[in-house]
């Protein structure tokens, strides 16, 4: 996507062609900075303290982080070593673990002295399927937009509603739940976008806001408790949100707060889609409940962080200093609230069929 007109994606090899440069995401929407990558340890770090996020990217960045392993120690064990620090960095995303499985095949078996030049070309591979998946999630979503804008005799704008951050940003290019909005916008469709705050980290008010804007979608920053109400005002045409993990019945955790508009929507009668490349399907898994839900440190509950006027970083306590806090980063929503799964292979119902029937190779596979 663009950023003031110039062409970016969120991460890519290096002009040394052996390093890794990211957009800063902890510098958004204040800076643009990009930040190297020069080894694993900066890669871990990166996916651990959030510089890159987003299910599709944090995948994407364990990948480039196992070609910067494989630079300094491309032994068996090194692998081995480098694979389970990145694993360690964040839990409920599957991507993570699907790109490690991705490297690991690339490079098992070959001599150490090929090892590298393979797994910068699987690294690269992922990322650009990572843009070609996202680019079909966006082809197939849009059609849901459209249709929308008909039933509403074309009398747009589309209200549509979105939590966190599943745009280009959370991916390689494009994005997830922002992919079908951007094709439909492309397309000349009318529609505006109520972004979720996405308390705590607010990755709806500094990112999602950010690109939107930066792309020229109308949109308006809400707190995350609005949704209820917008909807019941008929303010909302469709949600649409995306996944760190998605089951082979169709259920998916999300951003934290993803249960609550889903539920929200049920009630009142609006589509809730969930916009999903494949890599974020765990087929091991079938039911929510099994997914591990990722807590992260109180102090981004009982901190906020932010810019002052004169453009220095501050962070402030919201909190009485002596109150606990929990930091529950997902939820995971049921599939039952759920109206339809965007994939890059199309649209279905979120159960097991819905998923076998674009992914029919799984009914012999089953986990992988
Ligand atoms: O904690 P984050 O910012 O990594 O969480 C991101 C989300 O919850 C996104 O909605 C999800 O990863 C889908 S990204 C296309």
């Amino acid at each position: 996507m663009k950023v003031a007109g110039r062409k970016m994606r969120t991460i890519w090899l290096a002009p040394d062609g052996k390093s890794v440069e990211i957009i800063d995401q902890t510098r958004l929407p204040h800076e643009l900075v990009v930040a190297r990558l020069a080894c694993l340890a900066d890669a871990a770090r990166a996916i651990r303290d959030m510089q890159v996020r987003g299910a599709p990217l944090i995948g994407a960045t364990a990948a480039y982080g196992m070609a910067l392993a494989v630079a300094e120690d491309p032994s068996d064990t090194g692998i081995d070593e480098a694979a389970a620090t990145l694993a360690a960095t964040r839990p409920t995303a599957v991507n993570l673990a699907w790109a490690l499985g991705e490297m690991r095949r690339a490079l098992a078996g070959l001599p150490a002295e090929r090892r590298l030049a393979a797994a910068l070309v699987r690294a690269d591979a992922i990322a650009e399927v990572d843009v070609a998946i996202n680019r079909a999630i966006g082809e197939h979503g849009a059609k849901l937009i459209h249709r929308a804008l008909d039933a509403k005799h074309r009398h747009g704008p589309v209200q549509i509603l979105t939590h966190c951050n599943a745009g280009w940003l959370a991916t390689v290019d494009w994005g997830t739940a922002l992919a079908p909005i951007y094709r439909a916008h492309d397309a000349g469709v009318a529609l505006h976008v109520w972004v979720d705050e996405t308390r705590p980290r607010n990755q709806g008010a500094s990112l999602t806001a950010w690109e939107l804007g930066q792309h020229g979608v109308p949109h308006t920053i809400i707190a995350d408790n609005a949704g209820g109400h917008l909807m019941q005002h008929g303010e909302v045409d469709l949600c649409i949100v995306g996944t760190d993990r998605t089951t082979a019945c169709g259920d998916v955790a999300n951003k934290i707060g993803t249960y609550l508009k889903a539920l929200a929507a049920r009630d009142n009668g609006v589509p809730f889609y969930v916009a999903l490349p494949s890599p974020t399907i765990d087929w091991a898994i079938e039911d929510g409940a099994a997914i591990p839900i990722e807590r992260r440190d109180p102090r981004e509950v009982t901190h906020i962080a932010g810019w002052s006027e004169d453009g220095c970083r501050v962070e402030v306590r919201l909190t009485p200093a002596g109150s606990a806090a929990e930091n529950f980063a997902f939820d995971v929503t049921p599939a039952r609230l759920i109206t339809a799964l965007i994939t890059d292979r199309g649209v279905c119902p979120a159960s097991r069929d819905g998923l076998l029937g674009l992914f029919p190779e799984r009914r012999q596979r089953g986990a992988a």
